[in-house]
């Protein structure tokens, strides 16, 4: 196809206009931060900012999980127990996902690398631009995590109290088998013990962004798109 405008004559090879700036940053990002910090509450507005694709682990377990494959049965036990699935599981998945066309700008990767092993598995097939720290007190974590309910329809993220669903999905969202107050505490020892070293790993690559998560959901999402755009301004 041609687009023709006035005397002149486009190919559709061109675009119409320049492209508008960049948003974001040229490789992966990664959310970061204990459980419950907002990561996925995040996302979604990250993924429009940026126009990375997200890539939740976490997601990508439970529905191993729930379709009974042979990676979701190895899975289930270690995330029913607030523990962190073994590393060469999660390389694996990741690494695929990489593969994918939709990977070629980066993808904004919701709660991967945890461990030091994963992030220097991850240095070796893919660059990191930013490490986006969502930073909350373990004291509200708890509250969050107990809190939270899922919309099963719309994969939408809510909290009884801070963000209730809407009417229409009130009958339907549901909790998180793993959001109990005693896995909780497990999910936040391994963070601290396997994941939180991460934070000055990536603090001396010089692309950890750090972020007040511990204010309003809208206001966390403001703090995390100024550090982002400027970024971006440093990288243009
Ligand atoms: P995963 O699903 O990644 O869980 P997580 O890291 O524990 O993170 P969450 O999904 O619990 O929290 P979030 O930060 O996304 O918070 P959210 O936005 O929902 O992983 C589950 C399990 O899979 C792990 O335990 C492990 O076993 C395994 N796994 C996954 N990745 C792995 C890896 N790389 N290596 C090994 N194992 C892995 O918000 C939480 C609640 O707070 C919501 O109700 C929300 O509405 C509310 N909220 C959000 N922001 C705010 C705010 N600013 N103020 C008030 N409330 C807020």
């Amino acid at each position: 196809m041609v687009i023709s405008g006035g005397n002149r004559t486009i190919p559709d090879a061109l675009p119409l206009f320049p492209k508008p700036p960049r948003r974001g940053v040229n490789g992966s990002i990664v959310l970061f931060g204990p459980p419950g910090a907002g990561k996925g509450t995040q996302a979604s507005r990250m993924s429009k900012l940026t126009g990375k694709p997200q890539v939740s682990t976490g997601d990508m377990l439970r529905a191993a999980v729930a379709a009974d494959t042979d990676l979701g049965r190895e899975a289930k036990g270690y995330m029913d127990a607030g523990l962190l699935v073994p590393d060469e599981i999660i390389i694996g998945l990741i690494s695929e996902r990489l593969q994918q066309p939709d990977a070629e700008s980066g993808l904004l990767l919701d709660g991967y690398p945890r461990t030091i092993i994963q992030a220097k598995s991850l240095d070796k097939i893919e660059s990191v631009s930013a490490v986006v720290s969502i930073e909350v007190p373990d004291d509200a974590i708890v509250q969050r995590i107990v809190g939270r309910r899922m919309d099963p329809e719309t994969g939408k993220i809510y909290h009884i109290e801070f963000n209730p669903p809407p009417a229409e999905a009130a009958n339907r969202v549901v909790q998180r088998k793993d959001d109990n107050e005693e896995t909780v505490r497990s999910r936040l020892s391994a963070y601290h013990e396997q994941t939180a070293p991460l934070a000055n790993w990536y603090g001396e690559r010089g692309v950890l962004l750090r972020i007040n998560g511990n204010q309003g959901i809208e206001e966390v999402g403001d703090s995390i798109e100024s550090a982002l755009l400027e970024l971006s301004g440093k990288d243009a």
